[in-house]
Order: structure tokens, then C-alpha cells, then sequence
């Protein structure tokens, strides 16, 4: 846990103000704002509109964004929504660049906390939604569902999209083959649950992105480029072999 947390950590310190990084995500996601710097593999403005409709929140409402890297993915629900946001993150450099930027966009009703997600220390029952893009597969699922069973208020609603395991022998072993079941079991109906067809192009584009930059990279951000490249270069390789996990898109309700 504490060697993934380290390695999220200094990947995050390596990019976040990194102009060749930048233009990775803008290669791979063209659709998206200039500001907001993903480090995940399927967000779109389409995703993250879906996300919003689906929270179902407004100026009144609070959210979370759990897991929520450098900020931008909540930030922009946030001001499409207008709702308060609380981002969690367990990577400090992640967390001190997310706060950076909600001041940079002015967004006072943004805060960021260094916090595991399965234990995030926030109150029970405050929060009326929660969204996650590609994050609850590094953590073990029921103790995530559990935790944020706890800080939605009854009625509170999850967006969010993970992996789900179609094979035993995974590297991240945390990853549930039916996250459903999940959820069901830890008090939540299911209302909408789909696999991300199009995910393993947009998997390539971004590690494709990152392989054709890789480079400039190296000269901008040296060896801490190094695990990002290896990762992009086997992801590539294995997108040639059949898919061992499948991307999904989750909507849930605690009831
Ligand atoms: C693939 S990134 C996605 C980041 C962000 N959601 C985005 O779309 O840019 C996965 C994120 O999960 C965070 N993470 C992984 N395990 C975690 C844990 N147990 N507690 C808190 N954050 C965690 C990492 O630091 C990283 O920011």
C-alpha cells in the first residue's frame, strides 16, 4: 500500500507542473480544457457531463471526488454543477497541485485532503454524491464501498468508473470482477451500470500519447519519467493480447 501510495506520489511530483506532460493529455484528449491534466485513462467531457447529470447535484449539493489525482476531472463537475467538492487523494504532491489549481480557476467552495479512501476521516452522511475516474481498482473494494456507504447521506448517489477483473492472475489483485455485487451488498441500488466500449482506444491514445512523447519526457522530468514510460510501453504491448479486465461506467444509490 505504502510503495503504491509512494509511487503515485512521485510520479504526481514529476508531472504536475510539467509542460510535456501537458501536452500529452491534450494529444490523447483533445476535448477536454487546456487546464484540466488528467492522470486517468477514459475521461471525457462526455464522461465527466455524464458524471454531473447522473450525481444529480446543484449549488446547494456536496460531492466528493475520491481518488481525485490533480483535481481537474471534480473541478470541472464542480463548476458545471455548481455543488461543493471535497477531493481526497492519498498522494500529497496530487492533493497540493489539485489546490493549486482550484485557486488558480478561483473555485472557493473546492477543498483538497490528503487522505486513504477507504478511511477518508470526513463526517458520515454528509456528502449527497460521490464520483471516481479510474481509482477503486487499486483499493480492496468492499472497505471503499463501505467507506463511502458511510459519508453519503441515505438517498446519496456514486458515479464512477473502475476496471473489473475477467481473469484471476491480475498484478493489482484488488481488482473485483463484479463491482455490482459490490455495491449491492454494501447497501446501494444499482441505476445504471455499462462497459466503456470505446476504453481500450482511449487507453492507447493516452499511452500512445506518452510513448510519442517520451523523449522530451525524459529531458523535461529525467528518471521519474521512467515508470510512466515502462507502463505505457506494456500497456501498449498487452492492448495486442485479449483484454484481462473490462472498463465500466457505475451509477449507484445508498438507500
Ligand atoms: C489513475 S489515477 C486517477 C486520478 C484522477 N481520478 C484522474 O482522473 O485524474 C488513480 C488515483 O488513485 C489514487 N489512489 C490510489 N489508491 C488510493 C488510496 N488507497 N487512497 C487514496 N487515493 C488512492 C492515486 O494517487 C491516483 O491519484
Amino acid at each position: 500500500m505504502d510503495e503504491a501510495r509512494l509511487e503515485f506520489d512521485s510520479m504526481y511530483a514529476a508531472i504536475a507542473g510539467s509542460r510535456v506532460y501537458r501536452q500529452v493529455t491534450h494529444r490523447a484528449f483533445p476535448d477536454l480544457p487546456e487546464w484540466l491534466i488528467p492522470y486517468s485513462v477514459s475521461p471525457s467531457l462526455v464522461l465527466l457531463e455524464r458524471i454531473a447529470q447522473s450525481l444529480n447535484i446543484e449549488p446547494d449539493s456536496s460531492f466528493v471526488d475520491l481518488a481525485c489525482g490533480m483535481g481537474g476531472p471534480g473541478l470541472w463537475v464542480s463548476e458545471r454543477t455548481g455543488a461543493s467538492l471535497v477531493g481526497i487523494d492519498f498522494s500529497a504532491a496530487a492533493i497540493s497541485a489539485a489546490t493549486k489549481l482550484a485557486r488558480q480557476r478561483g473555485i472557493a467552495r473546492a477543498t483538497f485532503v490528503n487522505a486513504e479512501a477507504t478511511g477518508t476521516g470526513l463526517p458520515k452522511k454528509s456528502f449527497d454524491g460521490l464520483m471516481s475516474i479510474d481509482a477503486i481498482q487499486f483499493m480492496d473494494a468492499r472497505s471503499v464501498a463501505t467507506e463511502i456507504a458511510r459519508i453519503l447521506r441515505p438517498g446519496g448517489i456514486v458515479a464512477l468508473t473502475t476496471m473489473e477483473a475477467l481473469v484471476d492472475d491480475l498484478p493489482v489483485a484488488t481488482v473485483a470482477k463484479d463491482y455490482r455485487a459490490v455495491f449491492k451488498a454494501t447497501g446501494f441500488s444499482i441505476c445504471d451500470y455499462e462497459q466503456l466500449a470505446d476504453s481500450f482506444e482511449s487507453d492507447n491514445a493516452l499511452f500512445e500519447s506518452i510513448d510519442l512523447y517520451r523523449d522530451a519526457l525524459v529531458e523535461e522530468i529525467g528518471e521519474a519519467a521512467t515508470p510512466m514510460l515502462e507502463e505505457a510501453r506494456d500497456r501498449l504491448e498487452r492492448a495486442k493480447a485479449p483484454p484481462r479486465v473490462r472498463k465500466i461506467f457505475l451509477v449507484a444509490q445508498l438507500q
